[in-house]
């Protein structure tokens, strides 16, 4: 646990959250999100939320972006790094989305987040950037998870996560559906560089 605490701590600092995404090569895992699920186009209005320091903007074409963090060193980076007039960041909790006023999004990104969140702090969030969906818009998750195929040494990762909240994939689908959302999953176990599972969510408004 106290192990966990420090390295929560140290990774806290931007830079060093960004050094350790590159060594277990979190390049792999973005370039197959956007591809293969998020496929944005140029135009599209895309929410990040939890977008840490905006790693995934180099992986998105032209679009309106804006990405929302709680954690003003990250926010810091993101918008030294990335920020455009058409790429923003705003350091803002999550639950106060609706009186951002940013109006809808086509697509709203969450990576890596809900296993840092309780469940009532993630129903919060999902309930809040649901409503902030357009019509046809989705909301993508995508998370570390337990799994019965994955390998032991996947398993013991995920035990190991900084966030507490490491959910089986039924559990991420049981929150969503509190929230009135439908889902869709996939289940990657062979993205990063050893093993390790990711647990992919497509989600529209009920
Ligand atoms: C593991 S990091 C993932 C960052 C980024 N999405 C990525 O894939 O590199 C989780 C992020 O969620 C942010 N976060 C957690 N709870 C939040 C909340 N309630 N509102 C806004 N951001 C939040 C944290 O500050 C952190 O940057």
């Amino acid at each position: 646990m106290r192990r966990v605490a420090v390295l929560d701590r140290v990774l806290h600092g931007a830079r060093l959250y960004d050094l350790s995404r590159r060594t277990i090569g979190a390049s792999n895992e973005m370039r197959r999100l956007v591809g293969d699920v998020v496929r944005p186009t140029e135009g599209t209005r895309m929410l990040d939320f939890g977008c840490g320091n905006g790693r995934l903007v180099p992986f998105l074409p032209n679009l309106d972006y804006v990405g929302v963090d709680n954690n003003p060193s990250y926010i810091e980076q993101a918008t030294a790094t990335h920020g455009s007039d058409q790429v923003r960041f705003v350091c803002a909790d999550v639950k106060d989305l609706p009186s951002l006023g940013f109006g809808e999004f086509d697509v709203v990104v969450s990576l890596g987040v809900l296993h840092h969140l309780s469940d009532e702090v993630a129903e919060t969030a999902v309930t809040a950037v649901l409503q902030q969906l357009t019509p046809q818009g989705r909301l993508i998750t995508m998370d570390p998870c337990f799994h019965p195929e994955q390998a032991s040494l996947a398993r013991v990762l995920m035990a190991m996560d900084r966030g507490r909240y490491v959910r089986h994939p039924e559990d991420y689908r049981r929150l969503v559906e509190r929230c009135n959302g439908v889902v869709t999953q996939q289940i990657w176990h062979d993205v990063y560089k050893f093993p390790y599972t990711h647990c992919v969510q497509v989600v529209v408004r009920g």
